[in-house]
């Protein structure tokens, strides 16, 4: 039942790769349900997704889901209608005492497939972005408790937007925890700073603070070494507890899965199956090690 953010504000670091291929992991080993929310505007994870299981149709397929509102967008279309003239009082639509909560009762999730469900994401939310005010960050949060989805799954994994945005803040205060993916190199590291900040910026203003779960590194090069000073600095900084023991390498296999329909678990190259499944269990043992005690 707990719900796993993976953010990091940097973009370009694996989180939409690893959140998948996680999430795609427990519901082959876990044989329990879990749900991969879409939470970035740019809808990648359900692209990936959607692409590895039914190839060129993945289009036409995410057409249909849309069209019957299967999508995370219909959790904010009814905040979003208007309500006739805006006045003062009118503006605390967003406010979540307010808004009319019966759509947020229902099932918008999609099974994708044995025991993974997606709340898919969608481009249009970058519109309700403009729009909306203030009270929109905990409509994800009060949807999985109202619409019983919360207590269905063994787990629920957010894929989050890498910019500082109400879809960002939103899979930050929705979540139990979350897991930072990070690429180690000079640029990218500076993705751990930022995440303290804008954690910090959170708290300010909601007064919660999430269970780190930890750095997980992706993209490592190997054909260079220059990810070893990046990490001992990460180290020395956040300490090796804070850090998964598995890495995750550059392997071409990975992106070339999607036009070949395979998943991180179904390509056996640089041990690409036997990585992710490590993975996966340790972020199951630190679940355990850190909000379940
Ligand atoms: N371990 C990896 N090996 C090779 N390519 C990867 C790996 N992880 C991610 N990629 C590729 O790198 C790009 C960015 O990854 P993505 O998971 O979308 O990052 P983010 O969600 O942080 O923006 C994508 O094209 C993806 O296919
Ligand atoms: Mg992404």
């Amino acid at each position: 039942m707990p719900i796993i953010s993976f953010m990091n504000m940097k973009g370009g670091v694996g989180k939409t790769t690893l959140c998948v291929n996680i999430a795609n992991t427990l519901s082959t080993y876990s044989k329990e349900k879990v749900l991969l929310i879409d939470m970035d505007p740019q809808f990648n994870s359900s692209q990936y997704v959607l692409r590895v299981l039914h190839g060129k149709d993945h289009v036409k397929k995410y057409a249909e889901y849309k069209k019957q509102g299967k999508t995370i967008y219909s959790l904010y279309e009814d905040t979003n209608k208007p309500h006739g003239p805006i006045t003062e009082s009118k503006n605390t639509l967003f406010n979540t005492k307010k808004i009319d909560d019966s759509h947020l009762k229902k099932d918008y999730t999609v099974n994708v497939k044995k025991n993974f469900d997606m709340l898919l994401g969608d481009i249009d939310l970058l519109n309700l972005e403009i729009n909306q005010k203030s009270g929109v960050e905990s409509v994800l949060a009060k949807y999985l408790e109202l619409s019983g989805l919360r207590s269905k799954y063994k787990y629920i994994l957010i894929d989050s937007p890498p910019t500082y945005s109400v879809f960002f803040i939103s899979s930050y205060i929705t979540c139990d925890a979350y897991v930072l993916p990070v690429k180690p190199d000079y640029l990218s590291s500076t993705g751990i700073a930022l995440m303290e900040r804008a954690e910090g910026s959170i708290m300010n203003t909601f007064g919660i603070e999430k269970i780190a779960l930890g750095v997980i590194y992706t993209l490592i090069d190997p054909r260079n070494q220059l990810h070893i000073p990046v990490q001992q600095d990460i180290k020395k900084e956040i300490g090796a507890e804070n850090i998964f023991k598995h890495e995750l390498k550059y392997i071409k296999a990975i992106p070339e899965g999607l036009s070949t329909g395979k998943f991180m678990l179904d390509i056996p190259d640089f041990k690409t199956d036997s990585t992710i499944k490590s993975m996966t269990e340790e972020l199951i043992l630190k679940i355990q090690e850190k909000i379940n005690s």
